[in-house]
């Protein structure tokens, strides 16, 4: 369903703590500041549904669980959200932003886990039914960094346990973000890499100036 008569749909990938979460709102916020209709939402989670996944996935106490279920559990949510809210608000001509996609399990499961990008795209094709972003920004930052403010992110949220996947060696993450370069390189149109290390509002320039043609270039909805 990638044609005209159809919203336009926007990913925003990168590796933990680039601050992709934060750009996702600031373009969902631009967006609509030029008067368009956007939906907003983000994975693992999105529906009400996903977020009772996301608590097995996330949770620090599910150290057994394994790549493959990893594997599944995303795409059940993503398969969930897929369903409810992405494919209806495009098919009413709105522009949905969601904060991780398909990518991110090439990234994360294909490559980190080494379950190879095949599986992944094999429980795709099951899962969203042939629906691809038109343009994903990925949002750049060294894992070093990246990890860091994960983690100091983890520690002033006590309450919450949601960081078995922060919680993986640097190597696994390292392992990700090369996924997401490699992406870049195959599909440079649709997968754009963001240096994610200036200012939020610097970075926040940098995505609209790669959004703002797509946008430009489609009919007002
Ligand atoms: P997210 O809520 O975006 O957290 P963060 O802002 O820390 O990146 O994602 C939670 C974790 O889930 C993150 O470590 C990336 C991971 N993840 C996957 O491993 N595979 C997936 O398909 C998705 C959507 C997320």
């Amino acid at each position: 369903m990638s044609t005209t008569d159809r919203g336009l749909f926007i990913t925003l990938e990168g590796p933990d703590g680039s601050g992709k979460s934060t750009q996702a709102k600031l373009l969902a916020e631009r967006l609509r500041r030029e008067g368009r209709q956007v939906l907003e939402t983000a994975e693992p989670g999105g529906t009400r549904i996903g977020q009772q996944i996301r608590g097995i996935l996330l949770n620090s106490a599910n150290q057994e669980l394994r790549p493959t279920t990893e594997l599944l559990l995303m795409f059940a949510a993503r398969a969930q959200n897929v369903e409810q809210w992405i494919l209806p608000a495009l098919e009413q001509g709105q522009i949905v932003v969601c904060d991780r996609f398909t990518d991110s399990s090439i990234a994360y499961q294909g490559a980190g886990r080494g379950l190879g990008t095949d599986t992944v795209l094999a429980i795709d094709r099951i899962a969203c039914r042939g629906l691809a972003p038109d343009l994903t920004l990925c949002i750049d930052i060294d894992t070093e960094t990246g990890l860091a403010r994960a983690h100091s992110r983890n520690r002033s949220n006590t309450e919450k346990s949601e960081s078995r996947l922060d919680e993986q060696s640097v190597e696994f993450h390292q392992k990700a973000r090369a996924a997401y370069h490699e992406l870049a390189r195959l599909e440079p149109r649709r997968f754009r890499l963001i240096d994610g290390s200036g200012t939020p509002e610097a970075v926040a320039e940098k995505v609209w100036s790669e959004v703002a043609p797509v946008v430009f270039a489609r009919p007002f909805q």
